[in-house]
């Protein structure tokens, strides 16, 4: 096990931000956090776990030890009458993941396609896209717990996921979730993820973007393939590859609403866009709440609102002259105020800010 000193992180974050990590230990195999651990000084130095980088704002360099998660492996671990349970190490590339199961004929990720980031990090936000969500999909994970070297599995309930929400966004000072259990952020490094891939498959087509796909198509009955291929075609269109222009997805959540809070809104906006949520609450898009208050193209020094859709701040500096944390933090701030004082709605975002 190598400490690393003073590395770049630039290349490790997709906003392309410039920051350092002080220290930081590459995991290769869970053996490095064996040897960590028996290490006196770095056993009790405050750690961040670092996937793909794809769901952070630096905000600075970083003081914690930076454990940047390099466990690689893919398997089908078990092929029930119902199911292939398949398994990946956390850190496989989340997309590359995708693909792999779709080659091998187990449907049910399609949806989630290009979702930047690694397996590892897909259930700390518990990512979605067009109608699926990880914990859709989810069996169980393994983790180590950096506090005492232990290896533990948590089963979906103990994950209590949310809305791009888990127990691993949340301190160890908080509880989460109905299940009152106490947070695991920069407690837990998640080694494995399990996903239980039903042989019933059945496609997922209920979002407007792949609606309009089989009126344009005809193909009425799509295959997993197919559905993989139109969520790339949607999102290469809609949102800006991080290779190119450096981003971290949407940057904020989309909010719900009482029905009473909604009515109030299109009395005053009728063209504000909002879906109806099996508890009767109304989902609004963030995305049209910050484009009616003008911010599409807006920046602050080189942080920008990207120009097609209004929930992705952009890096628009690129490598050389990249945007910092704090102008994505202040941009981000006055987006916050100003659709606050238009709609009464305070937005939360959907990175870490570190
Ligand atoms: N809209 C606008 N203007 C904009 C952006 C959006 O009017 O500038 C409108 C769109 O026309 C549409 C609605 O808002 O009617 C929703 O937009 P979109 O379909 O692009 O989806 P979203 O709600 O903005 C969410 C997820 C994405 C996910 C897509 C597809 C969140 C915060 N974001 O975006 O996830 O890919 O749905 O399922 O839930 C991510 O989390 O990083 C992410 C990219």
């Amino acid at each position: 096990m190598l400490v690393e000193r003073n590395v770049p992180l630039q290349a490790h974050n997709t906003f392309g931000i410039s920051a350092k990590a002080l220290q930081l230990v590459r995991v290769r195999s869970e053996s490095d956090i064996g040897s960590l651990l028996a290490d006196p000084q770095l056993r009790d130095t405050q750690k961040f776990v670092l996937g793909g980088g794809s769901n952070i704002v630096l905000t600075g360099d970083l003081k914690a030890l930076v454990l940047k998660v390099e466990l690689k492996g893919m398997r089908l671990v078990e092929e029930t009458e119902k199911a292939w349970i398949i398994e990946a190490a956390a850190g496989e590339d989340w997309h590359e993941f995708v693909q792999w199961t779709l080659d091998n004929r187990w449907p049910g990720l399609e949806n989630m396609a290009l979702i930047p980031g690694s397996v590892g990090a897909s259930p700390v936000q518990n990512i979605g896209a067009y109608g699926v969500e990880l914990q859709d999909r989810f069996d169980a994970l393994d983790a180590i717990d950096l506090a005492t070297g232990n290896t533990f599995t948590l089963d979906a309930a103990q994950c209590a996921f949310g809305y791009r929400d888990s127990i691993f966004k949340h301190g160890p000072g908080q509880t989460v979730g109905a299940s009152r259990s106490m947070g695991l952020a920069g407690r837990a490094l998640i080694t494995r993820v399990r996903f239980r891939l039903a042989k019933a498959w059945k496609p997922v087509l209920g979002y407007l973007d792949l609606e309009k796909k089989i009126t344009e198509t005809g193909i009425n009955q799509p295959s997993a393939h197919q559905i993989f291929e139109w969520v790339c075609a949607i999102r290469r269109a809609k949102l800006p590859d991080p290779v190119v222009i450096g981003n971290a997805g949407s940057f904020f959540k989309n909010p719900t609403v009482t029905p009473e809070q909604c009515a109030d809104i299109i009395a005053r906006d009728p063209k504000v866009v909002h879906y109806l949520l099996d508890d009767g609450r109304i989902k609004l898009a963030a995305g049209w709440l910050i484009d009616a208050c003008g911010w599409k193209g807006k920046s602050v020094g080189n942080a920008a609102v990207y120009e097609k859709q209004a929930l992705v701040l952009v890096n628009k500096g690129g490598r050389e002259n990249p945007c910092t944390g704090g102008e994505v933090m202040t941009l981000a701030k006055a987006i916050q105020t100003s659709v606050y004082e238009r709609f009464g709605i305070l937005l939360e975002p959907e990175p870490v800010v570190v």
